[in-house]
């Protein structure tokens, strides 16, 4: 067995390390080798979904553990302009040479701030969130990116969305854009509905899709009416080929995705961690309810995912036979505790007190001696996310830990608050994504539970 100051942390068998970072040669030969910072930058005219998608790739990428930030020149252009005068479309018609003038300097202080947020290494990938849709802006940025000021240049990949369906267009004015700052409280609706179709005719006289010939040098993505058809060019590196498989998960149809830990266990009766006991009587109350829970949401094509687990899989056997495929994933088992497993957290701290001090210091990234940490986890769960991306109406039915990292990536959440989030027993939290978020709400049901959650030590009371 492992002693307190043993160093040797194992992961678990079959979960790959993790290693985010890729490499390139420095052009001195040297022997050193430095990361190269990605700039992935929107292309299309307005309401296309560029800002949905700078969102959900921030999101994904800052959970998959490569830090990203979205620049977006819509923000920088209402700071530095009168909304009432300017956020009207003539300010965006070609023969508005103030207009253009201000765009284009608003767009350069994102550009530079982005470079600044790159060369200062705070993070790995910028976002520009923008309509670039001149070949000059995006010489401009491909002349900025490729500058030897930085060291090393960046990488660029376009996003560029294409999208013709006058249906998704529509919606996302109605629903989205006649509630941007650039509208609220300044006109009605129908007039920011009909302004804002003026806008995107003011951009399409200028629109220079990115094109097969003339673009050959470019890396890029066209991603065509909503992800019905994609075009892909020129993919370089590990960053841009994420992006790729991203963009091609995700859709945009109504659903929503359900979290549920398994009904109480024995072992959460008694406080103690992992196993695989089966559910207490409580536990088995809960199982019904979520049943009769279901049966009310009366779902289309609705799917359960279980871990592989005794609890887990006992509450998904109540809902059998109103899923279309229940599907049990090992993936989905709860972190693995490693000699920890059985034990109370008392015990833990009583045996391991370093050990107990250590996970309390970064819980993040602390690894169970022969077990998982957090970090391990979101590895783990990253095909799961991808699935989910992928599904209509599913319901996964997991474990504390495993439910705190999905819940993390939907919400947007870091690595210092994810392995505090709340999920308590014998609650169905329900998250439905809307244009730049997720709503989340939660169901308790008034079934008693045992309270598996420890506070974060320096906020106990
Ligand atoms: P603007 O240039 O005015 O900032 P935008 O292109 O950034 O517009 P968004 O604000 O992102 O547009 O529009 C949000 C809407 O776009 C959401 O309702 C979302 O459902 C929808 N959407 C997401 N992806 C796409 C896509 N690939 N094609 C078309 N619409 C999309
Ligand atoms: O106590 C229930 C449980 O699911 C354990 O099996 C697991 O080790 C623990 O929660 C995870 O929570 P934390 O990371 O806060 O210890």
């Amino acid at each position: 067995m492992l002693q307190e100051n043993d160093t040797e942390m194992p992961g678990p068998a079959g979960v790959p390390q993790r290693k985010m970072t890729y490499f390139v040669p420095k052009s001195d030969n040297s022997n050193e080798q430095v990361r190269v910072p990605n700039v992935i930058a929107l292309v299309g005219l307005p309401a296309r979904g560029k800002t949905y998608i700078s969102h959900k790739l921030c999101r994904y990428l800052n959970w998959i553990g490569i830090k990203t930030k979205a620049f977006n020149v819509g923000e920088y252009r209402r700071k530095a302009c009168n909304l009432e005068e300017e956020g009207e479309n003539e300010f965006f018609s070609p023969n508005n040479a103030r207009g253009q003038k201000i765009r284009d300097e608003v767009a350069q202080l994102a550009i530079n701030d982005m470079g600044k947020y790159l060369d200062n290494k705070e993070g790995e990938v910028a976002i520009l969130d923008a309509t670039n849709t001149t070949r000059d802006r995006r010489k401009l940025l491909m002349e900025f990116c490729k500058n030897l000021m930085h060291d090393p240049p960046f990488r660029v990949f376009f996003v560029e969305s294409v999208c013709d369906d006058p249906d998704i267009i529509n919606s996302n004015i109605t629903e989205v854009k006649i509630n941007s700052p650039d509208y609220k409280g300044i006109m009605s609706q129908e007039e920011a509905k009909e302004d804002f179709l003026k806008r995107i005719e003011n951009y399409r006289m200028q629109y220079e899709p990115l094109d097969e010939d003339y673009d050959e040098e470019l890396s890029y993505i066209k991603v065509i009416n909503a992800g019905k058809s994609f075009y892909v060019h020129n993919v370089n590196g590990h960053v841009q080929s994420r992006v790729v498989y991203f963009l091609m998960n995700i859709h945009l149809l109504p659903r929503s995705i359900y979290l549920s830990r398994h009904g109480e266990s024995e072992y959460n009766c008694i406080g103690r961690l992992g196993g695989d006991s089966p559910l207490s009587a409580n536990g088995l109350l809960y199982a019904g309810k979520l049943r009769e829970y279901f049966e009310a949401e009366d779902l289309d094509d609705f799917r359960v995912w279980s871990s592989q687990k005794i609890r887990a899989a006992q509450t998904a056997s109540h809902l059998k036979d109103l899923a279309g495929h229940t599907e049990f994933w090992k993936c989905l088992d709860e972190i693995d505790a490693g000699i920890c497993e059985g034990l109370t957290y008392e015990d833990f701290e009583a045996r391991y007190p370093k050990q107990f001090a250590e996970r309390d210091k970064d819980k993040y990234h602390y690894r169970y001696p022969s077990g998982e940490s957090y970090e391990d986890l979101v590895a783990r769960l990253e095909p799961v996310i991808m699935e989910l991306e992928r599904q209509s109406n599913v319901l996964v039915i997991s474990h504390q830990a495993v439910l705190r990292c999905i819940l993390a990536y939907f919400t947007n959440k870091n690595r210092d608050d994810l392995p505090y989030l709340k999920v308590p027993l014998h609650t169905t939290i329900k998250l439905t994504p809307k244009a730049y978020s997720c709503e989340v709400e939660l169901f308790p049901f008034p079934i008693k539970a045992a309270d598996t959650y420890r506070e974060k030590p320096d906020q106990k009371q």
